[in-house]
């Protein structure tokens, strides 16, 4: 059966650029794809003056397309600004592959997504948002959305574990419908604080597992 990649998405995937953790990156992201429970994680080097990404990587634990569409956006990514990394979409990635099978394209989606996280966590981390919108509920399930249940490869908010979500002054609670003793636990209390607690206007994340 012939397969449905271009010989390009096939390069890439035999050879993919860029794979591996950055140990003392300034910016990562790990992002999970709903529709198939597979995520990708992204590392960022920039320079603070310039603003130029100087080194990223990925790790991916999706298929082809997914890892393909890693390789070439990191390789895309390198030495543009944050500014002009942004605006790399998805179409121009798969546009680079020589075409995805649109079946594929949330794998592709996926990766770029991870990109913008990044992007985004270090400009959280560096004080360079520009709309310093209030945090809600609304933007913190936002993020719970990233964070995957480890048990089915879904994120918390489809899979039902969001219990509550309380936003006072600063302070965010988020009630998880687990065991305090569950296996998981631990993981996805870190996850959580991560996604959270880069939020401007956030002082303190506290996460409560409230399963008997
Ligand atoms: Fe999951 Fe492609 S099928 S990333």
């Amino acid at each position: 059966m012939p397969l449905p990649y271009s010989e390009l998405v096939m390069e890439h995937f035999r050879n993919p650029q860029n794979v591996g953790e950055i140990e003392d990156a300034d910016a990562k992201s790990v992002e999970g794809s709903p529709a198939c429970g597979d995520m990708v994680a992204i590392y960022l080097k920039v320079d603070e003056e310039t603003q130029v990404i100087t080194d990223v990587k990925f790790e991916s634990y999706g298929c082809a397309s997914n890892i393909a569409t890693g390789s070439i956006i990191t390789e895309m990514a390198k030495g543009k600004t944050l500014e002009e990394a942004k605006k790399i979409s998805w179409k121009e990635a798969s546009d680079e592959l020589g075409g995805l099978p649109p079946i594929k394209t949330h794998c592709s989606v996926l990766a770029v997504d991870g990109l913008r996280a990044a992007i985004e966590n270090y400009e959280e981390k560096h004080g360079l948002i520009k709309e310093r919108a209030p945090t809600t509920v609304e933007v913190v399930r936002k993020r719970l959305k990233r964070v995957m249940n480890p048990v089915v490869g879904l994120d918390l908010v489809r899979t039902n574990l969001v219990e509550d979500i309380q936003v006072d002054g600063g302070i965010v609670r988020v009630a998880i419908d687990l065991p305090e003793d569950h296996q998981f636990a631990n993981n996805i209390r870190e996850e959580i604080l991560e996604k959270i607690e880069s939020l401007w206007d956030v002082e303190e994340v506290v996460v409560e597992f409230v399963a008997a």
